[in-house]
């Protein structure tokens, strides 16, 4: 995490289900709450951030996961924080790979949490479409 960045982080992650992420946030800012307000899409819902929020921060004040691990399904919410141990790697919505611990959020931005695939099916379920 940044300097820029203050939020408090939760002492456990709660969850090893790797269905959809609850919108349970991770961290819960606690000052710098006057930046500019962005909105940009998590998952393709519109939520919002502030400016100068690192990604990873954006992300993990909507929930408690950046992606899921490609190997176990587990869910992931970085571990450094600094760029250093490659765990919070996402994608945006056309494919670029993005380390949101290091990248900052944009007005618009729209990244995907897990493959779109499982996001279009979740939101099925949710809206009691027949497959
Ligand atoms: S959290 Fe370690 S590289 Fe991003």
């Amino acid at each position: 995490m940044s300097s820029s960045d203050h939020a408090l982080m939760p002492s456990t992650l709660s969850s090893t289900n790797a269905t959809a992420p609850r919108r349970e946030p991770q961290f819960i800012r606690i000052a710098e709450t006057r930046r500019k307000p962005l909105r940009f899409f998590l998952d393709g819902q519109e939520v919002a951030a502030l400016q100068g929020d690192t990604l990873l921060t954006a992300v993990l004040m909507q929930q408690r996961r950046v992606r899921e691990s490609e190997f176990s399904g587990a869910p992931r919410a970085g571990f450094c924080l600094i760029g250093a141990c490659q765990d919070c790697w996402m994608r945006t919505e056309d494919g670029k790979r993005v380390r949101a611990c290091s990248t900052l959020v944009t007005e618009g931005m729209r990244v995907l949490t897990r493959p779109a695939a499982a996001i279009e099916a979740d939101t099925a379920d949710r809206n009691g479409d027949a497959r």
